[in-house]
């Protein structure tokens, strides 16, 4: 039997008791009335998530990239005109997405661990045409959260189309799709909904519709052409894909605990899980990825000055079931970055938190006259 390891990665999180339960019913076919049933339920939670009631809203089967991909190809036509806001990693996949896709794809590069900064959007708007803007609302890998309000109004101001990628976002920190006024804003079921990987959840204004259907080159996609996709929305039982139906179970009983504990309640258990991460690894004495006022209420990235962030996992999985993340890629030992969202409680978080500064501490990454309070529970 596989033990519990408590999840600090940014994502998937641990699933709460009910939604493993959900998971090990019995198969449910798509076709039927009670999937049909539950998938309404579904979209509608979904729109409770996003405050979304003037858009169209969508769940599909998917990973986040599958978010991020079908907005490019369903907005974008060969040789439109985009500009990719690039806050790291994610931001980076969004430009390459625009590229694969046959954008003439543009983008402002932030220095790592900086925010996008509203002042420059607008500069560049004024320099040239675009026909869609991309951003990322929480970039996972540095942990900054970009002003997306202020960033969409001045794309709004300029009449170009925007896209915000919020997979480490919804349900985590406050976000109302109708008052943004983006035209598409997706995230993933595995983040802070707490839902099994694998769905993913976009809302998408009718300007956005009204530009698929106008365009004049066809959607080159099957299956990730939104418009595809919103007659099922209606009906599931209009056969396009065959849905990842566990998942989809999984989230709407995920949402529907979201819905339970409300959803700005579950903002505010975020800004203290983040005000309890940030206290810490600044007790700790560690530097931040991203910058002051920038910084992430599901996320926490820090730069491990000894460059032993393989080591500091290794211990804290092994010896006390506890996982965290490291940097991406070419970051991996210089960075770590802590998860925290989904059903986690500020306790839980504190007590981890603990266990890995005495590790930390054991390794020579904290000084030895920092104080940490080390969990006594051993996972
Ligand atoms: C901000 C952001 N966008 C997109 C993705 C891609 O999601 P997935 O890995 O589910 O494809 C991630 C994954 O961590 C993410 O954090």
């Amino acid at each position: 039997m596989m033990e519990d390891k408590l999840l600090l990665i940014p994502g998937p999180t641990n699933l709460s008791p009910r939604v493993r339960q959900v998971m090990a019913k019995p198969q449910l076919p798509h076709v039927g009335s009670e999937f049909y049933g539950m998938f309404k339920e579904t979209v509608a939670l979904a729109r409770y998530v996003f405050r979304n009631e003037k858009g169209v809203q969508y769940v599909f089967t998917g990973s986040g990239t599958i978010g991020m991909e079908s907005s490019v190809v369903s907005l974008v036509s060969h040789g439109d005109k985009t500009l990719t806001l690039m806050t790291g990693y994610f931001g980076h996949r969004m430009f390459m997405l625009n590229q694969v896709h046959g954008a003439q794809a543009g983008s402002i590069d932030f220095t790592e661990g900086k925010a996008a900064d509203p002042d420059s959007l607008r500069n560049e708007l004024r320099k040239n045409k675009y026909d869609v803007v991309f951003m990322t609302h929480i970039d996972t890998s540095s942990s900054v959260v970009n002003p997306v309000k202020e960033l969409v109004d001045e794309c709004n101001k300029a009449g170009v189309l925007s896209v915000v990628d919020s997979v480490c976002s919804v349900g985590g920190v406050p976000l109302d799709f109708d008052a943004l006024g983006a035209d598409i804003v997706f995230t993933a079921s595995q983040k802070a909904l707490a839902a099994a990987p694998g769905a993913v959840i976009l809302a998408a204004s009718q300007r956005a519709i009204e530009h698929m259907e106008k365009r004049k080159a066809p959607i080159e996609s099957y299956y990730m052409n939104l418009l595809r996709w919103k007659p099922i929305m209606d009906d599931p039982r209009m056969y396009l894909a065959t849905p990842a139906t566990q998942v989809i179970t999984a989230l709407r009983e995920a949402m529907l605990e979201l819905k339970e504990e409300g959803l700005e309640n579950r903002w505010a258990r975020h800004r203290k899980l983040g005000e309890a991460a940030r206290s810490t690894v600044e007790g700790w004495g560690q530097k931040f990825v991203a910058e002051e006022g920038h910084r992430a209420d599901t996320v926490t990235s820090f730069w491990v000055a000894k460059q032993n962030a393989g080591d500091i996992q290794g211990i804290l999985e092994k010896e006390h079931g506890i996982m965290v993340a490291r940097g991406l890629y070419e970051e991996r030992d210089k960075m770590l970055r802590i998860g925290h969202f989904g059903i986690l409680s500020v306790e839980t978080l504190r007590g981890a938190l603990g266990t890995m500064g005495s590790v930390m501490k054991d390794l020579g990454s904290v000084p030895r006259d920092v104080e940490v309070t080390a969990s006594d529970k051993k996972r």
